[in-house]
């Protein structure tokens, strides 16, 4: 027996020089997804529950898409704040050519074309009672909700969103918003499916951000997946890419990695995760208080997506994970 291991794990912790040679993975600006939160208001309005993000108005998104670009982020994802003056139960705003979104794709794709556009399909933000679909006697209502869904779907394709990403979990709705946009000449429009999405209470201060939040009646457990489940993500991933889905996304992000890892193994195909609205407030709140170095956790956060499989990540960090990952 030697007195000493011949196995020193260590030697080649030693140097900065080493260490980056055998690093395995890194995160860079191109693995981000930039998400914003956006409202009609003339002024830009902090969201009080996720310090540092603002709703935006189409101006400032304008500016923000800028920078997106100089700072070599691919996309941006939009979540719209909706007047509660334009809500109403069926979520018909949604619907609206003319509403917050397709204007909000304009604005992005006229000042830096070069950026994807991501938008999310679902009722919610749009719906006086905050369900992502439409409800008929408590019940959300599967079928109804699909031919809604597609009608959003290709209101957005036509104000020319390039990544359709439903977020709602009805069940057909990718074949059927697939069928849509091929029928309809959209034959190169990108779906991003939420295909494993669970019902989280990590979404929390995304529901006070698009003003859903007082809205919502109930949970929404009847379409979210159940967390104590993981074999499931396996079938809704199938189903979605079966459907017609180029690429998958689990959500929320860091409680979940083993669905990461699980998703991005088993099938091969581009899995983006979503680092949610809570997500970045316990880094954030923490971070204020001085109990962890917030810039440093943000980007550990970041590259753990990475070392999961994961080839994108949705986050409200974005711009400023690509500002430090830029200056090296
Ligand atoms: C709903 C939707 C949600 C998020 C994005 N789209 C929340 C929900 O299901 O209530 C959450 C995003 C976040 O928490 O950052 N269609």
């Amino acid at each position: 027996m030697p007195a000493y291991p011949a196995t020193r794990m260590r030697r080649l912790r030693q140097a900065g020089w080493t260490r980056r040679l055998v690093r395995q993975h890194v995160l860079t600006p191109d693995d981000l997804v930039w998400a914003v939160i956006i409202s009609d208001q003339d002024a830009p309005e902090p969201v009080a529950a996720m310090p540092g993000v603002n709703r935006l108005t189409l101006d400032t998104l304008r500016d923000a898409a800028i920078e997106a670009r100089d700072l070599g982020i691919p996309a941006m994802a939009l979540f719209p704040h909706i007047d509660p003056a334009r809500k109403d139960a069926a979520g018909s705003e949604a619907l609206n050519p003319d509403g917050l979104i397709p204007q909000a794709i304009k604005v992005i794709k006229a000042a830096a074309p070069e950026i994807g556009v991501i938008c999310d399909v679902a009722l919610d933000p749009f719906t006086t009672h905050g369900h992502d679909g439409v409800m008929k006697g408590g019940v959300i209502l599967n079928d109804a909700t699909v031919d809604a869904l597609v009608e959003q779907a290709l209101v957005q394709a036509r104000a020319g969103c390039d990544v359709i990403a439903p977020s709602d979990m009805m069940d057909g709705r990718i074949g059927a918003i697939r069928m849509a946009l091929e029928e309809n000449g959209f034959t190169d429009t990108l779906i991003l499916s939420y295909a494993a999405k669970y019902a989280s209470g990590f979404y929390g201060p995304y529901r006070e951000a698009i003003g859903s939040a007082a809205a919502l009646t109930g949970d929404k457990k009847t379409y979210q997946m159940d967390p104590a489940n993981s074999d499931e993500c396996l079938r809704e991933v199938e189903l979605d890419l079966e459907e017609g889905a180029d690429m998958v996304m689990v959500k929320p992000g860091l409680p979940y990695l083993d669905i990461v890892k699980s998703v991005s193994e088993t099938f091969g195909v581009p899995t983006l995760a979503f680092q949610v609205s809570g997500e970045y407030a316990m880094i954030e709140a923490a971070a204020a208080n001085g109990w962890i170095d917030g810039e440093r956790v943000m980007l550990e956060s970041l590259l753990a997506f990475k070392r999961a499989g994961a080839s994108g990540v949705v986050t409200y960090f974005a711009p400023r994970a690509a500002r430090l990952l830029n200056q090296g």
